[in-house]
Order: structure tokens, then C-alpha cells, then sequence
């Protein structure tokens, strides 16, 4: 039986694309921007996980931007603070808050476990006016270790009392979506952007490209 539904943050319910596509940055080079900030963030998280050089989540993406900008020779003060100001209030999902509250009335807890720190995902869900709809936001701020390391997921465990086969894990990021598998929770992989499978330790229990059928799903379990 599902006892709680644990969502990854960004990708998953806060569009990480927003930033960089609201700002004034060209039509014809933020995706390109936002796909390498993206990208360094979680390189970043990694390899400082396995360095055990851990700064929190905010630093990295400042760090990852830093570098995408300058790939791009797009160094200016002013679109760094753009930016970044940006990504403390990412929009979500255009599905994601009549779901949550779908889910909410079907009395299914729900929890956040994500990489950001604990003020940015703070910041972010008052931002999308879905304080409320949360039991616990879960940081890697208490472990100073990044997902994909066990200790993440533990958290979960830690906070509510529940077995991982007790908890629903929704990630829209593969990886994190197999390791979450692996890990022993029921998973399901919010698949946005129609990507293959990663190859990686344990697979996904079940695949969808939009959270609309996540109330029915979760009835259904
Ligand atoms: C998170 C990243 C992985 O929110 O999207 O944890």
C-alpha cells in the first residue's frame, strides 16, 4: 500500500527551462544556455558527491551558470542576477497544481525530496502558491551529499516512518528515477521530454510524459 507520494523538485514539478526562456536572452540561444546550466549543475552535483566537496545547491547553481554563460561569452552582471533571481521562483508544470491538489483530496500525503537547498525550495513553492499541499519539503542540506547517494533517499524513511515500499517516487530525471528503483520505492518516471531509459541500476516501475494521470494512476496501485 502507497502511504506517501515523494516528488524530485526541479524538472519534475518546476520547470527548470523558465528562467533562462523569460529572460532577455535571444530566442535562438537560451535553450542552449539553460540546457548546459542544467547539465553543469548536476555534473557539479556529482562530481563534488564524489569528491566530498559539498556546497550547497544554490552554490552550484550559480557555479553552473557562471560556466554557461561564459560558454557562450554571455558574462554580463546584470543577466547573472536576472537569472538567478529567476530561478528562485521557476513556474511549474502547467498540470502540477491541480494534480497536487487532486492528490491532496484523494488524502495522499506528499513530500518534496530534492538537491535544492532548503530556503530554495522554500522560496520556490511559495512562489507557486503550493505551501500547504506539503507535509515536509526534504533538502540534501541535512545529509551534505547529493542524489543519487542513498543517504537522499533514506531521508524519506527518516522523516515519515515509512518503508521505501510504502512511498510513491515521481522523477522526471532517469537517473534519478532508477536509482530511486533500485533504492526500493514504487517509481514512477515523469518522462517530459520523451527521453530513452537511462541504463543504469534499477528501472522504473512505470513511464508517463505528464502528471494528469497521476491521481488515477495512484488509485489504481
Ligand atoms: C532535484 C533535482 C535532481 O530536485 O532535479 O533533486
Amino acid at each position: 500500500m502507497i502511504r506517501l507520494c515523494v516528488f524530485d523538485a526541479y524538472g519534475t514539478l518546476f520547470d527548470v527551462d523558465a528562467a533562462a526562456r523569460e529572460s532577455g536572452i535571444a530566442p535562438e540561444n537560451w535553450p542552449r544556455l539553460s540546457a548546459d546550466w542544467r547539465r553543469k549543475q548536476l555534473e557539479y552535483t556529482w562530481l563534488r558527491s564524489v569528491a566530498g566537496a559539498h556546497v550547497d545547491f544554490w552554490q552550484i547553481t550559480q557555479d553552473a551558470l557562471d560556466w554557461a554563460l561564459e560558454a557562450q561569452g554571455l558574462a554580463a552582471e546584470g543577466l547573472r542576477a536576472e537569472l538567478l533571481a529567476l530561478y528562485r521562483r521557476l513556474g511549474v508544470f502547467g498540470e502540477v497544481p491541480q494534480v497536487l491538489a487532486q492528490l491532496c483530496e484523494q488524502g495522499m500525503p506528499l513530500a518534496i525530496l530534492s538537491n535544492g537547498s532548503r530556503p530554495m525550495l522554500e522560496e520556490a513553492v511559495r512562489a507557486a502558491r503550493l505551501e500547504g499541499q506539503f507535509a515536509a519539503l526534504l533538502s540534501v542540506d541535512e545529509v551534505e551529499v547529493y542524489k543519487p547517494a542513498r543517504a537522499v533517499y533514506d531521508l524519506v524513511g527518516q522523516h515519515f516512518g515509512t518503508a521505501p515500499g510504502e512511498v510513491l517516487f515521481v522523477s522526471a530525471n532517469g537517473w534519478d528515477i532508477c536509482a530511486g528503483a533500485a533504492y526500493g520505492f514504487r517509481t514512477l518516471w515523469l518522462n517530459r521530454a520523451g527521453l530513452p531509459m537511462d541504463h543504469l541500476h534499477g528501472a522504473p516501475e512505470a513511464e508517463m510524459r505528464s502528471m494528469q494521470d497521476l491521481p488515477r494512476f495512484i488509485r489504481e496501485l
